[in-house]
């Protein structure tokens, strides 16, 4: 007896429909037509079934406290970061711990089953570590919750960023991060990376800074962290976050920079919601986009994930947990609409940043875990499309989340229509 089967499911990468079934929290058998009981069978009707969503790049601390103490008037990052530094005084413990959960509810209903959250720790109480930390185990059930020690400050600019940020990693903080291009000089960002990347080589950590997060084509702190990546046998464990500085760049320092990130195999985390809306506030017309050469880095062989960076927080005042509103503006911005790269869009938001975050035992095959979320759409590009409903949620073979798929009744003067947005 077979715990769950769910019937007539399209994959993203296989041909024709299958069958799934679980057992004991595993997939067992993937077929095209299962034919064993099991407590319970879903039908899928030729909808999409996906490995959960993954968004690597998150500020949990932050997430839901849009209008506290008061609104971005400027809807400048350098805004944003006063404004937290206004609110963090302000909020307790228990506080970020409350929003953390209110978001972590919203995020499994929409399908994502891991979340890279950054964590500030540039504050003497380290109450959002505290916060997280506990957050990070309340979830662990239903959510993988990965964590970023990160002096939003500065670690050189703020006087105690730096003990406190070693302070949150003894705590348990997962991966360092860093913010280089806030440093109050080009030089104290670079002394930053390396002194950030010599703290994880030393602790055998990931790192993931936030980089270059500005239009300014001399902000070139992405080469030093990838020097220093391949310095100290770093490569593959360390991801560059926005890098929205290299849309401004010289296309010749491009054609040399590259090769080194490659070399150093940086990962490559754009936020495409946040950044369209950022970047190109100095600029009258014509204005910047500002997301990084997401197709270049992609095609020089490099992995990219999407993050969504913000929800409803100092720096974004939207956003609702939909990893495919993230690659939908990724997309768009990255001018990425051939059918190839539309469906690399999907999987920037699934599988793509999975590996970024080192995320064991992905994927919907046999064995594996039976992590997925049920689609109403046909196939990547469609779910994109109409940033898909989700049907049905499924963490270790239990289902977590479900919802009813979305319909319309059309009353018009020949008689009523039922209709889905399917093509
Ligand atoms: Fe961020």
């Amino acid at each position: 007896m077979f715990d769950l089967i769910i019937k007539r499911a399209y994959l993203a990468d296989a041909k024709g429909e299958v069958d799934v079934a679980c057992q004991s929290g595993k997939i067992v058998e993937i077929s095209k037509s299962i034919l064993g009981e099991s407590r319970e069978t879903i039908e899928a009707e030729g909808c999409l079934l996906s490995p959960p969503f993954i968004d690597p790049h998150f500020h949990m601390d932050a997430t839901l406290s849009l209008g506290t103490p008061r609104l971005n008037v400027s809807g400048t990052l350098l805004e944003g970061i006063s404004l937290w530094g206004e609110l963090k005084p302000l909020q307790s413990i228990d506080d970020i711990i409350a929003r953390a959960m209110k978001y972590c509810d919203l995020a499994v209903a929409k399908g994502i089953g891991a979340i890279r959250s950054h964590v500030d720790t540039c504050d003497d109480e380290l109450k959002g570590v505290q916060a997280l930390v506990e957050v990070r185990e309340k979830v662990k059930d239903y959510l993988d919750l990965q964590l970023v020690a990160f002096p939003q400050d500065g670690v050189l600019r703020d006087s105690t960023a730096l003990i406190n940020t070693k302070r949150a990693l003894d705590m348990g903080v997962d991966v360092v991060g860093g913010i280089p291009h806030f440093e109050r000089t080009m030089s104290e960002g670079a002394s930053s990376i390396k002194l950030l990347c010599e703290i994880a080589a030393e602790r055998g950590l990931m790192v993931d800074m936030h980089c270059d997060e500005s239009d300014d084509p001399m902000s070139r702190h992405i080469e030093t962290l990838a020097f220093e990546t391949k310095r100290l046998g770093l490569e593959g464990r360390v991801s560059g976050s926005h890098l929205t500085s290299m849309h401004s760049m010289d296309n010749y320092y491009v054609s040399k920079l590259i090769p080194l990130m490659v070399e150093s195999k940086i990962n490559v985390i754009p936020n495409p919601l946040i950044n369209i809306m950022l970047q190109g506030r100095h600029d009258t017309y014509p204005k910047r986009r500002g997301q990084t050469r997401v197709r270049e880095l992609r095609d020089a062989g490099l992995t990219v994930g999407f993050g969504s960076d913000c929800v409803m927080d100092p720096w974004y005042s939207l956003g609702k947990a939909d990893m495919l509103d993230v690659a939908f503006m990724a997309l768009h911005v990255g001018q990425l609409s051939s059918r190839e790269d539309m469906e690399w869009c999907f999987d920037a938001v699934t599988k793509n940043s999975a590996k970024i975050i080192a995320l064991e035992e992905y994927g919907i095959e046999k064995g594996k875990p039976a992590n997925f979320v049920l689609l109403q759409a046909k196939d990547k590009i469609e779910a994109i499309r109409l940033r898909a409903h989700r049907l049905l949620v499924v963490r270790n073979g239990r289902i977590i989340s479900r919802s009813n798929p979305i319909e319309h009744t059309l009353y018009k003067p020949e008689g009523k229509t039922v209709f889905n947005e399917l093509s």
